[in-house]
């Protein structure tokens, strides 16, 4: 055996730990053969390696037979990051690095043929996942190196080349840990730079909308074009309880597992915005690929996932999205493994009332006809759309309010009742599993959490028998008036409260029969 050492490959959004073991055997020709990964990528690392072994002015094999084995074998093992670990083995006893030096480090980093080091996908699982195995040093390319340094506790090294890790494992050139900025990323991106008070008007979608976010409900906004759907849409994370250090790890492993973290954004402090195009393919919504990273719905876990024209996407795309929504996750099953992805995250979706957009409209005229819109509206899944608890009109602002320089109420005052909705529901459904926000009450929680004065009965019986509201509405009229409720500080369900949830159905009645 020549050496060893570790490193790590991502599962998910998690690392797990692997084992990288170096061995030498004689023989006139020479061969190198990588056991344990995966025949295409077994190929490219060797010839990396080799060539950055060499340019680095290392010693390269000539003769003989040498064997790199990653283990666990039958451990699924993705992505380039392994040639640094490779190389270091290979070169650690003629460099005169020490083997106890080497097993105290988990080692990632993909190689250029010059030796340069390119940055990997995951950094921070990897990190997370190195301390758990009580390692003492993670070392990276030094571009990723900010990204793992939230996580204290392990020596996060970044490192430019292979020359260089050399050098630092030999004890030639010393390199300071990544200093750990947790608190600073926090206080520097915990802000939106945008804000509600920068909307106009809209009183009716912005009630609905902070009534969404207190009970953690899904919303659909129906209006024509430019009234400000998306500038709405975009601010719902605005209002959403700030996140802790917690999610936001969370949120930052799955971007980083996406690769999609850099130099400037290496920690992600505020709840995700996503507004995937309707032509987005079901391995883009979902995640997969060859190499299975984190679809949208994962990438907006803990904020907002926003389906702007609706109708537009496909009904398969819609139909695979019932997992995510009704799990919080989604679960990819490939031919090696089945990973796991977090998918939590609010479903806001816009559309325009018909193909033309003006249709109800008070100043321009509908061009399409009933046969049109009732095509347009059923492209929608019934699935999802029994997922989505309110749905609200987005009319066209008048002139006179869109120029008026009144200021609207801010984010952060409407934040505050929403975090007193929530904190009610934190403490009702404290003992249920699973369960956080009104939105998530089961038949069983609804029966038990809503219970109506004589009043609220009347309302809802009224708009059953009159207004021709199916059975599922008949829940989501009670959860939506719970909501209500717990923004109006009221342990009892009122009447006005049953009243102003009627009305987040009526599109219901009006759109889809
Ligand atoms: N209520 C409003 N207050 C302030 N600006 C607005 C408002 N409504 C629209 N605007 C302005 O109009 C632009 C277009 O709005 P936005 O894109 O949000 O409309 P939309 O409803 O999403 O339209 P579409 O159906 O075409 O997607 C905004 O960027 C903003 O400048
Ligand atoms: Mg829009
Ligand atoms: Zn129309």
């Amino acid at each position: 055996m020549i050496a060893r050492t570790y490193s790590a490959t991502l599962l998910g959004v998690n690392a797990v730990e692997m084992e990288i073991e170096a061995s030498e055997s004689p023989g006139l020709q020479f061969r190198m053969s990588i056991v344990g990964l995966p025949d295409a990528a077994v190929k490219e690392s060797r010839d990396r390696v080799l060539a950055a072994l060499r340019s680095s002015g290392f010693y390269t094999p000539t003769q003989g037979t040498l064997t790199i084995n990653l283990a666990p074998a039958d451990l699924r093992k993705e992505g380039p990051g392994f040639d640094l670990p490779i190389a270091l083995a290979i070169v650690a006893p003629r460099e005169g690095l020490e083997p106890e030096k080497l097993l105290e480090c988990c080692v990632i980093g993909e190689l250029a043929l010059n030796g340069e080091l390119r940055p990997v996908r995951g950094i921070l699982a990897i990190a997370l996942e190195a301390r758990a195995k009580g390692r003492k040093r993670l070392i990276v390319p030094k571009r990723v190196a900010v990204e793992a340094s939230v996580v204290q506790g392990i020596d996060i090294i970044g490192v430019n080349d292979l020359r260089e890790a050399v050098e630092f494992l030999r004890g030639d050139k010393a390199i300071a840990p990544e200093p750990c900025r947790a608190a600073e990323f926090f206080a520097a991106h915990a802000t939106y730079g945008i804000d509600f008070s920068e909307v106009k008007g809209q009183q009716d979608a912005k009630r609905a909308i902070e009534v969404a976010v207190g009970g953690g409900h899904n919303l659909l906004m129906v209006g024509p074009p430019g009234t400000g759907k998306s500038m709405l849409a975009k601010r719902i994370p605005t209002i959403m309880p700030g996140m802790n250090e917690e999610e936001a790890i969370e949120t930052t492993k799955i971007h980083s597992a996406g690769g999609l973290l850099g130099e400037n954004c290496a920690f992600i402090a505020t709840r995700p915005f996503r507004a995937p195009h309707h032509t987005i393919s079901d391995a883009g919504l979902l995640g997969g690929g060859s190499n299975p990273g984190p679809g949208e719905v994962s990438l907006a876990h803990n904020g907002v996932l926003f389906l702007d024209e609706l109708p537009e996407f496909r009904r398969s795309t819609l139909e695979v999205m019932r997992q995510p929504l009704e799990d919080g996750k989604v679960t990819i099953a490939r031919a090696a493994a089945t990973v796991t992805f977090p998918a939590q995250f609010m479903l806001v979706a816009a559309m325009n009332p018909c193909p033309c957009g003006y249709y109800g409209d008070l100043k321009r005229e509908c061009r399409c006809g009933p046969v049109v819109i009732q095509k347009y509206r059923q492209r929608i899944s019934g699935p999802l759309l029994d997922r989505i608890d309110l749905h609200v009109e987005v009319p066209a602002v008048e002139y006179k309010t869109l120029s008026s320089t009144e200021q609207s109420e801010s984010s952060e005052s409407i934040r505050v009742r929403v975090e007193r909705a929530r904190n009610a529901q934190r403490e009702r459904f404290e003992k249920e599993r699973g369960v956080h926000t009104n939105s998530a009450m089961t038949p069983r929680l609804i029966r038990k959490h809503c219970e109506l004065d004589t009043d609220g009965a009347g309302f809802l019986e009224h708009a059953m028998t009159n207004m021709n509201f199916s059975a599922r509405a008949h829940d989501r009229i009670l959860k939506v008036s719970r909501t209500l409720a717990d923004l109006d500080g009221n342990e009892r369900i009122q009447g006005n409260h049953v009243l102003e949830a009627i009305n987040y159905r009526t599109l219901d009645r009006a759109l889809w029969t």
